[in-house]
């Protein structure tokens, strides 16, 4: 269906580009990724006409969710549809699932923006940058919704921001949520008669491995580490592949459950069900960025992975055992307390580096544990730096259940 003011927002931008092409500036230019606030200025330069503006200038390039969810009170369906009209196009064939694959159209704007869809802003409305490329007659390409984390294609340019949302995923829910019988679960390789809570001691629960992989592990390559080290490296850190593990980039998993007519709650319309604002946390993070910039990392995933630990900066899932412990002998998610959405919540705590076996935490010293060394060094002298699990927390003095994570002597059989 066409909509009215269509045909009047092409001739406006028809004529802004005309516009824009005798002033020579560049269309290719315009992206998201250059500095936000020049490219504004830059295409508002033609306007001669200076008005001084009675409120303070709201930047139209760039859309919060505050003011519409918050201040506005609009719900989140009102702009975003599911499953958009493209979604056969972005995933093919069987891949394909009723999915929110855009942004949203003109008409949830309109009824209050039309005056700013109507600007005359060179080269192209402000406005129009929240969703579209470059906005041209030729080129009306939009970027591609980020929700669409999963779908790769050389010609697909992804914008790169900070997202207002945090996802909450009640891992204990799904756990006392599976033994249903869902259909199409199995193809996918969740475990329809298991539970989250993997009883098997002798491997990692499977479940978990749905939503969570190694990031670039290192396998059987003998390069471990992530960028080049220098030659007289030594004992020193430097990152290893396989320190990360993945988290879910986009709904094809959730929505395999939570789809439209699934009757499992939440629906892919109930996006605030899952998505919800949030003001992020000021925890302390274990992440030097110095460092970072040292090594030469310049893979965003793995930047942004390692700034947001808060508990070891230095832990390696692929290192030494680790891929062979479960999980959930480290992360508290069968706990109701484990909450995405608290990043506090989701701390590891320091006595799970003993594990069962005590690895890294021993009764004695003697007994090789890598926290009881470092916590002789520490006393030793203050200013000693903890490296084995920590990045930067080392050079900080010793948190109370360091040394409260060393268990006690051991029950004596007879008194002496
Ligand atoms: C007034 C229209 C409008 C409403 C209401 C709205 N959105 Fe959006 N949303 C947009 C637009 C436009 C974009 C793309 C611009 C951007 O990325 O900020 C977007 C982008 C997003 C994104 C990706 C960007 C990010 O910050 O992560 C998420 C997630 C999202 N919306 C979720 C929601 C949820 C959840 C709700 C309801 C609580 C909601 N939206 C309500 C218009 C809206
Ligand atoms: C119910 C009315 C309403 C709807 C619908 C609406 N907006 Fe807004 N929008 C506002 C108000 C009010 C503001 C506050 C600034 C102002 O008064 O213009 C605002 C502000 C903005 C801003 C400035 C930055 C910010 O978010 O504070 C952008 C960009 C914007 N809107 C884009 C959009 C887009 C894109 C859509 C459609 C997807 C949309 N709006 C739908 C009412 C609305
Ligand atoms: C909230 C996101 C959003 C904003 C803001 C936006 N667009 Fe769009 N635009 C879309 C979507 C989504 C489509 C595809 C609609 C469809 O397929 O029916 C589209 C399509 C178009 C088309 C092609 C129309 C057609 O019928 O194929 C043109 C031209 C266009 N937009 C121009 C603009 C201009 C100019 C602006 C700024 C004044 C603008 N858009 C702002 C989301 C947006
Ligand atoms: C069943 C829960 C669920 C529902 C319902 C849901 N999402 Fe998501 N969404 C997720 C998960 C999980 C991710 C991937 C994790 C992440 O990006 O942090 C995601 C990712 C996204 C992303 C990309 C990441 C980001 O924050 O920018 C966007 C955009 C998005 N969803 C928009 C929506 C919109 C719009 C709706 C409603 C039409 C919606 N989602 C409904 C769970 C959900
Ligand atoms: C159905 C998918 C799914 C399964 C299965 C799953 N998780 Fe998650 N997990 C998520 C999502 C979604 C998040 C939140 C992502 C975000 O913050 O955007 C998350 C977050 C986490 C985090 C916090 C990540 C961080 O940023 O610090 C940990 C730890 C975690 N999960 C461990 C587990 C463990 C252990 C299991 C197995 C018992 C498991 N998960 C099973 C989807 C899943
Ligand atoms: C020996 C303990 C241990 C085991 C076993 C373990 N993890 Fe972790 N995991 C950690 C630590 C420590 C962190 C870093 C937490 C931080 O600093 O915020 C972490 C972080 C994560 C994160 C966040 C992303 C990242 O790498 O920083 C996810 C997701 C995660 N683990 C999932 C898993 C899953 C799934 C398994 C089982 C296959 C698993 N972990 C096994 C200790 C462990
Ligand atoms: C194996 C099927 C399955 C998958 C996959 C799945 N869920 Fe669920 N989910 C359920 C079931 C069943 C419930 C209802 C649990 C209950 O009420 O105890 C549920 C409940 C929820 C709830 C609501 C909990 C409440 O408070 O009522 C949220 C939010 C949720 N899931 C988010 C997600 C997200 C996000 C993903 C993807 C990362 C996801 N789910 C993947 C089956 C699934
Ligand atoms: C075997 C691994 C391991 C060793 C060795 C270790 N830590 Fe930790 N440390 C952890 C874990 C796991 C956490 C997150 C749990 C927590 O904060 O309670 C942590 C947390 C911390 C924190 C943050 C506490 C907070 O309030 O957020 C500091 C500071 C710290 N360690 C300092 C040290 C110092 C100093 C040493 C050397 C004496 C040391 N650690 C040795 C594993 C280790």
């Amino acid at each position: 269906m066409k909509l009215p003011y269509e045909g009047v927002v092409a001739f406006t931008f028809t004529a802004c580009f005309l516009f824009l092409t005798t002033q020579s500036g560049s269309i290719a230019a315009r992206t998201r990724t250059g500095n936000e606030s020049q490219r504004v200025q830059r295409g508002q330069r033609p306007q001669k006409k200076v008005v001084t503006p009675k409120t303070p200038r709201i930047d139209y390039a760039k859309f919060s969710h505050q003011s519409h969810v918050v201040t506005q009170k609009l719900a989140c369906d009102s702009c975003h549809k599911v499953p958009s009209k493209n979604f056969k196009e972005v995933r093919k064939g069987d891949a394909a699932f009723p999915d929110v694959t855009d942004f949203p159209e003109h008409d949830s704007c309109l009824s209050c923006h039309r005056q700013q869809f109507f600007a005359r802003e060179r080269p192209a409305p402000a406005i129009c940058a929240n969703c579209h490329i470059a906005v041209s007659p030729q080129d009306t390409s939009r970027w591609l919704f980020p929700s669409l984390g999963d779908v790769t294609g050389a010609s697909l340019k992804r914008r790169e921001s900070v997202s207002e949302f945090g996802v909450g995923f009640p891992h204990d829910k799904h756990i006392d949520a599976v033994g249903f019988n869902f259909p199409d679960r199995k193809e996918r390789g969740w475990l329809s008669n298991a539970s989250l809570q993997e009883k098997k001691k002798d491997g990692p629960p499977k479940n978990c491995f749905v939503c969570h992989e190694t990031y670039q592990p290192q396998g059987n390559s003998s390069d471990e580490y992530v960028t080049k080290p220098p030659k007289d490296l030594g004992d020193n850190f430097w990152l290893k592949k396989g320190t990360f593990k993945t988290i879910p980039n986009s709904h094809t998993i959730c929505f395999t459950c939570h789809g439209a007519d699934s009757g499992i709650a939440p629906e892919p319309k109930d996006c605030n069900v899952c998505h919800k604002l949030v003001v992020p946390a000021q925890l302390k993070i274990d992440f030097d960025t110095k460092l970072a910039t040292t090594m030469g990392i310049a893979d965003a995933t793995v930047l942004n992975k390692w700034s947001r630990r808060i508990s070891a900066g230095a832990f390696r899932h692929e290192g030494g055992e680790h891929p062979d412990l479960n999980c959930l002998g480290c992360h508290n998610a069968a706990s109701s307390a484990f909450n995405t959405l608290d990043a506090k919540t989701l701390k590891v705590p320091v006595k799970s580096c003993g594990g069962a076996e005590g690895c890294h935490i021993t009764a004695t010293s003697d007994d090789g544990g890598a926290l009881n060394f470092e916590l002789d060094q520490k006393k030793k002298d203050p200013a000693f730096v903890c490296t084995k699990c920590h990045v930067a927390f080392g050079k900080e003095s010793v948190p109370e259940n360091h040394p409260q994570a060393i268990p006690g002597p051991k029950p004596k059989m007879s008194p002496s």
